[in-house]
């Protein structure tokens, strides 16, 4: 059972609303209605949180802004998977001293993954004294009373223990979009890859019950969302830490099974757990997309062992072989690094033989970043950022190749895709997604169609997008 995960109580999420309702009392004092800011970096599991965090600034009475001058409340949610996110970050938090010296009100709050790094929270808290609050993810659910706290007191707030992680539900949600709809199902990793931040930021592992996600995809899917992505670091090793008898495919098949038209998509897999009852779950569910993120990592076995990835070459072969015996048209997309430390040139090319020989759709690729207190920050590294760099650009290469013929395939053929939104542009009216996620630009109709399905006759392709024309529009 879930011994560890502490389900945060209905009654605290209560007082936060108190807070909320506090914070709200003085906006609607105001001659016009607060504004906030919520800047996100990183994940879909940060932009979930983000939505959360709008939420609670929307009970607070806050109305929103993109812009930085124009707003009271400013908060950055941050990621931390590499370094160059860490400075992009740090380099537009150390720029708000401006806005804030135009605006001294302003109150600059500072969370997700970043946050909970203690070197970053200690530099925050020595050199960039214009942040007034300072709060990890483990601390979201008590946003409203860490706010409430830098308002009333003008003092600067930091909320970063580290604990193994929390649940909290009834958070209220001020969603991005009326299309796509994100659900967390889970939090945190347990898997420890030596390369990365992620567990020691997030957490332990720990699975939503299926009720509340139930609950939860319900009242999208009675919203008319279309899009429905459930998130982990992790998903298919959801429900172990329940002791409910309940999987990733069992969870699957009971959100198949709510009335409505939307597409079921999921992400993260990891491939140790990427199961064939999975597999045969998502060809027998009709509303589950055809898409597979399924990172690899690396193509050569000495280095997935030193990534601590726990399966080898042949094992990502094989689930890729198994997935596309159940779900032929599956597109497949995964996630790369070069230059793990003591990675060797033939080793990256083992690396380069696997994209080959799976052909991924779509490739996310990064260069190795080390990360301060994972194991392989430690590892000796001799190979240069210049090689690396040439290392990279050899794969990106060979994969514009491989998404270009995937991407020309569909030319010629019609298929049922999510108009998702209105183009900027010029050569097409629309955006619109294919089942497997791609993107599609599509040359005729008009913003009323954003949110349907509609039957889009491919026309044209590159290595990006596909180009297509509403079918029977002649
Ligand atoms: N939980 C997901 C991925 C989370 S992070 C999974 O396991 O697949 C997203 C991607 O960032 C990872 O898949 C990995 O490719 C990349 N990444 C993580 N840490 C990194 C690091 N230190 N340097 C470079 N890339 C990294
Ligand atoms: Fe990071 Fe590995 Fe967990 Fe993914 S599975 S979040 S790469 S530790
Ligand atoms: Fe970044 Fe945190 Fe996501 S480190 S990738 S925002 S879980």
């Amino acid at each position: 059972m879930d011994r560890q995960t502490t389900r945060i109580s209905p009654a605290d999420i209560d007082r936060q609303r108190e807070f909320c309702e506090q914070i709200h009392e003085r906006s609607a004092a105001l001659p016009t209605p607060p504004l906030a800011f919520v800047d996100t970096y990183g994940c879909q599991q940060n932009e979930a949180d983000s939505e959360r965090i709008r939420g609670y600034l929307a009970s607070m009475g806050y109305g929103f802004t993109e812009s930085e001058e124009a707003a009271d409340a400013i908060v950055i949610n941050t990621c931390a998977i590499r370094e160059h996110a860490e400075d992009r970050v740090l380099g537009n938090v150390g720029a708000l001293v401006h806005a804030k010296r135009r605006h001294p009100g302003q109150i600059i709050c500072l969370c997700g993954c970043m946050a909970q790094e203690p070197q970053v929270a200690e530099k925050i808290r020595q050199s960039y004294r214009h942040v007034d609050l300072v709060f990890g993810p483990h601390a979201l659910w008590k946003f409203p009373e860490l706010f409430c706290r830098v308002l009333t007191r003008r003092g600067r707030v930091f909320d970063i223990a580290d604990e193994p992680g929390s649940i909290a539900e009834g958070i209220p949600v001020v969603r991005q979009s009326g299309i796509k709809g994100w659900v967390s199902i889970m939090y945190g990793c347990n898997n420890f890859c030596s390369y990365c931040i992620v567990p020691y930021v997030r957490g332990r592992e720990r699975s939503r019950k299926p009720e509340d996600v139930l609950a939860e995809v319900k009242a999208l899917a009675d919203e008319g969302y279309r899009d429905i992505t459930l998130l982990g670091q992790n998903v298919n090793s959801y429900g172990k830490d329940l002791g409910l008898d309940i999987d990733f495919a069992d969870l699957l098949e009971r959100i198949d099974a709510i009335p409505g038209d939307f597409l079921i998509r999921f992400m993260t897999s990891h491939p140790k757990d990427a199961s064939q009852k999975l597999f045969e779950t998502m060809a027998r569910c009709k509303k589950v997309a055809p898409a597979f993120h399924l990172p690899f990592q690396a193509g050569s076995d000495r280095i997935l062992k030193a990534m601590n990835r726990v399966y080898d070459r042949a094992g990502y072969l094989d689930k890729v072989r198994r997935l596309r015996e159940q779900v032929p048209d599956v597109v497949i997309t995964s996630d790369v690094i070069v230059g793990f430390p003591g990675e060797t040139t033939p080793e990256f090319e083992e690396t380069l033989s696997l994209i080959e020989e799976v052909r991924f759709d779509a490739l996310f690729t990064f260069i190795y970043s080390p990360r301060e207190g994972t194991p392989a920050a430690s590892m000796p590294d001799p190979m240069s950022r210049a090689e690396k760099q040439a290392n990279f650009q050899r794969l990106v290469d060979v994969q514009n190749v491989i998404s270009a013929e995937k991407h020309a395939a569909y030319v010629g053929k019609t298929l049922r895709c999510l108009i998702d939104g209105v183009s900027e542009d010029a050569g097409s009216a629309l955006t619109a997604r294919t089942p497997g996620n791609r993107l599609v630009r599509v040359a005729d109709g008009d913003a009323s169609l954003v949110g349907q399905f509609r039957d889009v006759e491919i026309t044209a392709a590159n290595t990006w997008s596909l180009f297509g024309k509403l079918a029977g529009q002649g």
